[in-house]
């Protein structure tokens, strides 16, 4: 009965559909569409008809706007990376009749080599316009007039180099700004008048060295600001004063050498603070202790060499931290005692730094999930590594010496479900490894040392038939012998392989040892006979024989002559070995 119910309640909403779907080709009698692009009608986040209209083959002259309808609510123009357009806009989507519904433009990859002047006027409904992967060189105030509720701009890729005063001016209710990846060098006094409603704003991969303040005095609800690559040596503070609300900042890749305590202490509100690859060698005390909401912060590639005892003073909400990457050799613990409850990814790889300081440091995280301990140089991790870490699911352990699979030590991390542990020397998995590595969910073995004879390469050839690891398996490739290098474990089969290795080996250094004990026997008979003819010439000189003596015991000469400077020789080399 239920089920009929359900049945009937599909069936109507078929139908409905259809009604709706012929009702729509009825509206869409007078749909033009151009021959080189698509048309269709789509739903909108108001649940409404919005007909949106795409040209991305690429190698176009010119925007057949004449075909286009002009009830598009979406342009998308673009073109595959080979095949660019070459195209100009001006007041196009305006005159004669303006596209009154346009919501959203994208002209991209198209070589737009500048916007013109009242291009958009009048499109009173446009919210986004894309104009990423074009040849803009420069913007101004007159490009944009009209846009009174565009809330997003995109103009990443470009060539821009000039924007005068005021260039935003008529985009009050812009909200995004990106312009990664152009030639901006300089931001002029109120460039961003107006922009008060902006709170995100994207200048990364721009030439600036530097950041005029000024200029954020226009956009103090700014939340995320990026200026990767930026090449920034330092950031005027006051401009954190000016924008209290920010929650991201990203100034990775930039040529920060120094933080102070007091740098990021007006950004009460921050969330994430990206300043990997930088140049700092020191994180000094405190210098997070206002910034309490910190959930990411990411340090990687730097020089730092030690954090600071208080370096995460009040970072309870911390949730990622990455280290990786930097000359780190040792850890204070106290400086993880704000993140113990909090922590959940730290990432080690690429340190100077030795298990046993890892180890002591994952002692009092036991909430975390993800640990990076890549290009480490680790041979073996120790059985009972993760012992304090039972929430781990996932682990890198990259590029480093691993010879074999860590079994047992990933026997007790019961839930880790994404292992890395590709670029080590692994050369054989056996049918325990393949068992345990069934039971985690993403694995990646490539580029180890697999062995491929029959006694290393049998059981994960089976493996590879008959259980979930079929694809991880297939694609690794050969490392030894040199006959199957790079060969794909998906193309061998069992028969094909050579004999194993290890009995191969076992005969061939039998042999060895044969000729060895042959060689050996030889020296000896040859060197007795050598031996007993130079006795024979010097028999007779008694001072020979008393040197030869002396030379037998140097030792006993040492302690006869010089006892107590050879023992204060040894004690510090003692001492060493103790503290280390
Ligand atoms: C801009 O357009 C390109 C090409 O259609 C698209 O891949 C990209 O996601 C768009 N960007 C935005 C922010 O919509
Ligand atoms: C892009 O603009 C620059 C400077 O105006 C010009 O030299 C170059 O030829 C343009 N490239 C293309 C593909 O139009
Ligand atoms: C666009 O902005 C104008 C002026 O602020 C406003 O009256 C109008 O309602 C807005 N249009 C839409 C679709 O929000
Ligand atoms: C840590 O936070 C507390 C409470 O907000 C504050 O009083 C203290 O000064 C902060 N510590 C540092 C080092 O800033
Ligand atoms: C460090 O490791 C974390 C967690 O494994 C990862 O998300 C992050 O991308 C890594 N960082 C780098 C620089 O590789
Ligand atoms: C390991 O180091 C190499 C060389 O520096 C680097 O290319 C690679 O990205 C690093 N891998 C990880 C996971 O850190
Ligand atoms: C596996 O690791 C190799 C080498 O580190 C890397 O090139 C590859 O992208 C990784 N594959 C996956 C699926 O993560
Ligand atoms: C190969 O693995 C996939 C999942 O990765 C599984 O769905 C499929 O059944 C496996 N094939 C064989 C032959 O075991």
């Amino acid at each position: 009965m239920f089920m009929e119910i359900k049945f009937i309640k599909q069936k109507i909403v078929t139908v409905w559909i259809w009604v709706i779907i012929l009702m729509r080709a009825c509206d869409g009698v007078d749909i033009s569409c151009p021959s080189e692009c698509t048309c269709r009608s789509t739903i909108n986040l108001e649940e409404e008809n919005a007909l949106r209209v795409e040209c991305t083959q690429g190698d176009m002259q010119s925007i057949p706007v004449d075909f286009l309808d002009h009830k598009a609510e979406i342009v998308i123009i673009s073109a595959p990376p080979g095949r660019p357009n070459y195209l100009t806009i001006g007041p196009i989507f305006t005159q004669p009749t303006p596209f009154v519904n346009l919501r959203e433009l994208h002209i991209v990859n198209s070589n737009v080599p500048s916007i013109g002047q009242y291009s958009f006027w009048g499109l009173q409904n446009l919210r986004l316009v894309n104009l990423t992967h074009n040849n803009l060189t420069s913007i101004g105030a007159d490009n944009f007039r009209g846009l009174i509720n565009l809330t997003e701009l995109y103009l990443d890729f470009n060539n821009i180099e000039q924007m005068p005063s005021e260039t935003f001016r008529h985009l009050t209710a812009l909200k995004i700004l990106s312009l990664p990846h152009n030639q901006i060098s300089a931001l002029v006094p109120r460039l961003f008048r107006m922009l008060a409603k902006l709170f995100f704003l994207d200048l990364s991969y721009n030439p600036l060295v530097d950041l005029n303040p000024e200029v954020f005095k226009d956009i103090q609800q700014l939340q995320i600001f990026k200026c990767r690559r930026c090449l920034l040596q330092r950031v005027n503070t006051q401009i954190y004063h000016l924008v209290p609300h920010l929650e991201e900042l990203d100034l990775g890749e930039n040529q920060f050498k120094y933080l102070t305590s007091d740098e990021f202490i007006s950004l009460k509100k921050l969330k994430i603070l990206k300043l990997d690859g930088n140049q700092l060698s020191v994180v000094v005390d405190n210098m997070f202790g206002r910034n309490r909401e910190l959930r990411v912060l990411s340090l990687a590639r730097n020089r730092l060499a030690l954090l600071a005892p208080a370096s995460l003073t009040n970072l309870t909400s911390l949730v990622h931290l990455d280290i990786s990457h930097n000359k780190i050799d040792r850890f204070h613990l106290q400086t993880f005692a704000p993140v113990v409850n909090s922590l959940k990814t730290i990432n080690f790889s690429g340190n100077n730094l030795p298990l046993n300081e890892i180890s002591i440091v994952l002692q009092v995280l036991p909430q975390i999930h993800e640990v990076g301990l890549a290009n480490l140089s680790l041979n073996e991790i120790p059985v009972n590594f993760f012992t304090y870490n039972e929430h781990l699911v996932s682990l890198d352990i990259s590029w480093n010496k691993m010879l074999t699979f860590p079994y047992k030590l990933l026997t007790k991390t019961k839930f880790l479900q994404h292992l890395d542990i590709s670029r080590n020397r692994l050369y054989t998995l056996n049918e325990e490894d393949l068992q345990r590595l069934e039971a985690i969910a993403s694995v990646n073995l490539s580029k180890n040392h697999w062995r491929c004879d029959q006694c290393s390469a049998e059981a994960m050839l089976v493996y590879m038939t008959t259980t979930v690891l079929n694809m991880t398996i297939r694609q690794l490739k050969c490392h030894s012998p040199l006959r199957l290098r790079g060969v794909f474990f998906g193309d061998l089969n069992l028969d094909s392989l050579e004999l194993c290795a290890t009995t191969h080996e076992a005969q061939m250094s039998v042999i060895a040892g044969l000729m060895l004990l042959c060689v050996a026997i030889l020296a000896a008979v040859t060197t007795a006979l050598c031996c007993s003819r130079r006795r024979a010439a010097h028999y007779y000189t008694n001072e020979e024989k008393r040197r030869e003596h002396e030379h037998e015991h140097p030792e006993e000469l040492l302690g006869r002559t010089d006892l107590g400077s050879v023992a204060t020789i040894h004690a510090p080399v003692h001492l060493m070995t103790k503290g280390s």
